[in-house]
């Protein structure tokens, strides 16, 4: 099954593309299209507002903002936003309690209006403006000069409407939005406005629609791939006309290496077929994530009606019984981490810096997948992940029929799901990042009555759209799924944590492979390090964290250790998606029901980005092009002295020596154990507290020391030392630095507990734009520009402006020498 090959592309309309504010963003080679981001001039307010869809509605006193904007992220938080008072059936409780952080405590519940002037400077006769929304939470419900012109219910999804009829040319048109997020909608913070780009296209009434292309590779060899690509066109009345379609492929450095010209017949209906061939072609991997585009020009006669361009890759993919996956013909598995899709102090307002600077930190863990939980993604990340190379499982939903949170999605499955499955494969079907299709997460309905009756339905009409890719489910009702009939009717049968249950489950399923579809769950909080260290299950402690030891997991849930071990062991087991890759708004288990508690512990990385222990553990397993060694815990533990404090490493040599001041406390190898844990990491259990420092000193496979690493006491604070994702950024207004500060003593060492305020001052070509420190129970807000460091560190968003230019950050804290760092912004920063 799905073995054939599949290169997927983009079907962004590229031609010229404009803000309308005037910047030309990308040079206009043919006025047939035009695309503009409405990102400025729009009008904000809270509330629902009689009359604000009218274009006489004076807007005047509202709040000026840019698109994406997310209305909720600037607080404050409280508990009682959104405070769910439920029985989590998922987290097997038993009772229902109120659960004050579940959706992040932030203001997202209500209505909001968005308005703004809408200059359409190319539309008239024979025109056609279409809008475009990459998302809008949620209930979107659009208006062009007072008439509704579109509407979409779920807040995830892409949606346009055209707006033509509604338009007056040459004229002054009012858009006006209106959205409408419920209570108890969500399990996780959905983010609140328009936080996803809004697109005006501009085009002929002779074009190609939104998502009008399909590209998929039937054959590739070495020697050629063949490429299909299918082009839909929309003339007036949806009449026949004898179009012709040029096509022609590009590599990746622009070489014409494929071209082709097409006449529409009147037995093609409104589709073009056109069947072309790339000689040698470069495979796309995540290794080698090398893109080609097809730019197609639509002609009537000598005129040019449309030009529109699909990215796309060539590789191909199977999924076998008894062999798993495998991807241009190397049997791999999914080193994959799912993620929510809010970016931590930005909430969900999508950036693409943001997003690049996760996938670069991914990338280096050695992640080669991502699971975009539990809905469609940003259109932004799948790029990304085309060109930076990682293979997405897009997910559409969190539930079905049977809720799991009163109004959540089940509200409008019956009505909508259909409409959401076509979007959300339309727009990304042509992606070689994208390799499988999830048709939903622990959907109730795994062991309802006819819920094996529903994935049959939702998978048929994903293969209608895109017969190319797999689809799967994340499941963890694994007895009921399996008499229900749902597991074995998914293309791939995915479980969330049932390490322990692989083998019963493979012999029990037609498919011959299943998939970690959701692992781990261990909670952690960075820099907390708790005593006596121990495996433990929804463990609290008064200060609302969890420890880094990585021992901490939830009922459900696991530490790492226990999903390598299955892993590892069965051929047949497709590789994980680790529950998560960062922290997110909201779900702050095991503290769901302790407020100041509001984010998760979950993940990899915290809320800032900064890696926990637990990355290294992860990379020394993924990264296998890089050395790993990494030390815990840090080793400042006044009171401590004689005290019993283990210490870890998370390497992938196969064994170290540790020495505590210079004492040798013996050599550990990773080996076969009973204790999954002893498989993976190297422990030393009764290592005795004094100050100084531990080191170890890393083995490899033929026993010869190969590399050290220390950690020493840290001094009192002394001064804060800045470290920059990014010096050079690109003067776009968009663009972001991810500035680490950290609080350090006289020789350089982090102070592991510092606590220190900071406070942050731009200066030229930027603006300060956000902090985070990682700090769950922190209700501290992102936006403004100081934040005490939790556990030393802290990590501010610098903000490009659209000026290039020198910008300065100066970062101060009482007792402590202030620090400045110079950034650079630039017109045509290579990214
Ligand atoms: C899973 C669920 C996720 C998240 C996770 C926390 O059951 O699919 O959305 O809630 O548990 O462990």
């Amino acid at each position: 099954m799905f073995s054939s090959s599949f290169y997927r592309c983009r079907a962004l309309p590229i031609v010229a593309a404009l803000t309308l504010s005037g910047s030309l963003y990308q040079s206009a080679v043919a006025q047939a299209r035009r695309e503009y981001l409405l990102t400025t001039n729009w009008k904000f307010t809270k509330g629902d507002v009689p009359n604000a869809a009218q274009p006489t509605y004076k807007d005047a006193s509202w709040q000026t903002v840019q698109v994406p904007h997310d209305w909720a992220i600037y607080g404050p938080f409280d508990g009682n936003n959104d405070l769910q008072t439920v029985k989590i059936e998922q987290n097997q409780e038993q009772k229902a309690t109120p659960k004050s952080g579940r959706t992040g405590g932030l203001p997202f519940i209500g209505t909001g209006w968005y308005r703004r002037q809408l200059d359409v400077p190319d539309f008239g006769p024979g025109k056609r403006a279409v809008l475009l929304f990459d998302g809008a939470m949620s209930d979107a419900h659009v208006f062009v000069n007072g008439k509704e012109v579109g509407a979409w219910a779920y807040g995830y999804n892409s949606f346009s409407c055209d707006i033509t009829d509604a338009l007056q040319a040459g004229g002054n048109n009012v858009l006006a939005v209106r959205l409408r997020n419920q209570a108890e909608a969500s399990r996780w913070y959905p983010g609140a406005g328009l936080y996803r780009n809004v697109h005006l296209l501009v085009t002929d009434d002779v074009h190609i629609p939104v998502w009008g292309t399909y590209l998929t590779t039937p054959e590739i060899n070495a020697n050629f791939a063949k490429v299909k690509l299918r082009t839909q066109v929309a003339t007036p009345g949806n009449t026949f006309q004898p179009l012709r379609l040029e096509t022609e492929i590009r590599d990746a450095a622009g070489q014409v290496v494929a071209t082709t010209s097409t006449t529409l017949t009147a037995t093609d209906g409104q589709e073009f077929e056109q069947n072309l061939v790339v000689k040698t072609p470069q495979l796309w991997s995540p290794e080698t994530p090398v893109l080609y585009s097809a730019t197609s020009k639509l002609y009537a006669g000598n005129e040019l009606k449309d030009e529109y361009r699909t990215p796309f890759g060539i590789r191909s993919f199977k999924f076998e019984a008894g062999k798993g996956f495998s991807l241009n013909g190397q049997v791999r598995k999914f080193k994959g981490v799912c993620n929510h899709h809010d970016l931590g102090p930005l909430g969900a307002a999508v950036n693409t810096a943001a997003l690049r600077r996760q996938l670069v930190l991914l990338k280096d863990m050695g992640c080669d997948a991502i699971r975009t939980t539990h809905n469609m993604p940003a259109p932004e990340l799948v790029t990304l992940c085309d060109e930076m190379g990682f293979m997405l499982m897009v997910e559409s939903f969190d539930e079905w029929k049977t809720p799991k949170v009163k109004n959540g999605y089940s509200q409008y499955f019956d009505q909508w799901s259909e409409k959401d499955l076509v979007n959300m494969v339309h727009r990304d079907r042509n992606h070689p990042s994208v390799i499988m299709w999830s048709i939903g997460n622990e959907v109730p309905d795994q062991g309802a009555p006819g819920g094996g009756k529903i994935a049959k339905r939702l998978q048929d009409i994903v293969h209608r759209e895109d017969p190319s890719r797999p689809v799967t489910a994340g499941m963890d009702q694994i007895d009921a799924a399996i008499k229900n009939n749902f597991a074995s009717v998914l293309d791939i049968a995915g479980f969330n944590y049932k390490p322990h249950r692989y083998e019963e489950a493979n012999d029990k399923l037609p498919q011959g492979f299943l998939l970690g579809s959701e692992t781990a769950s261990t909670v952690s909080s960075r820099g907390v390090y708790k005593f006596p260290v121990e495996l433990a299950k929804q463990k609290k402690y008064p200060d609302n964290q969890s420890s880094s030891y990585d021992l901490e997991a939830c009922v459900w849930s696991q530490t790492p250790d226990e999903e390598f071990v299955k892993q590892d062991a069965l051929p047949y087991v497709l590789g994980e998606f680790v529950w998560t890759g960062f922290d997110y708004l909201g779900e702050p288990t095991p503290y769901d029901e302790v407020w100041p508690s509001h984010s998760s512990y979950f993940g990899i990385m915290d809320l800032a980005g900064l890696p926990k222990d637990r990355y290294y553990l992860y990379r020394a397993r993924w990264n296998t092009a890089a050395p790993t060694l990494h030390l815990l815990p840090h080793w400042t533990w006044p009171g401590r002295e004689g005290q019993t404090t283990p210490v870890f490493c998370y390497t992938n040599y196969p064994s170290a020596e540790l020495f505590v001041n210079g004492v040798s406390q013996g050599r550990k190898t990773k080996g076969p154990s009973d204790k999954p844990q002893t498989q993976y990491r190297l422990m030393w259990n009764e290592v005795k507290y004094q100050p100084g420092s531990i080191k170890v000193v890393a083995y490899d496979a033929q026993g010869k020391a190969v590399a050290e690493e220390e950690v020493r006491t840290a001094g009192k604070p002394h001064h804060i030392k800045l470290v920059a994702d990014q010096t050079h950024l690109a003067a776009d207004g968009q663009d972001l630095a991810y500035v680490t500060a950290r609080v350090e003593d006289a020789q350089g060492n982090l102070c592991p507990d510092a606590t220190n305020e900071l406070a942050f001052k731009v200066t030229g070509a930027g603006r300060f734009r956000a902090v985070a420190n990682g700090d769950a129970t922190s209700l501290e807000l992102f936006h403004q520009p100081r934040m005490h460091a939790f556990h030393g560190q802290l990590v501010a968003t610098v903000q490009a402006s659209d000026k290039a230019g020198p910008l300065e950050l100066k970062v101060t804290g009482k007792g402590v020498k202030p620090a400045t760092l110079r950034l650079i912004t630039e017109k045509n920063a290579a990214k």
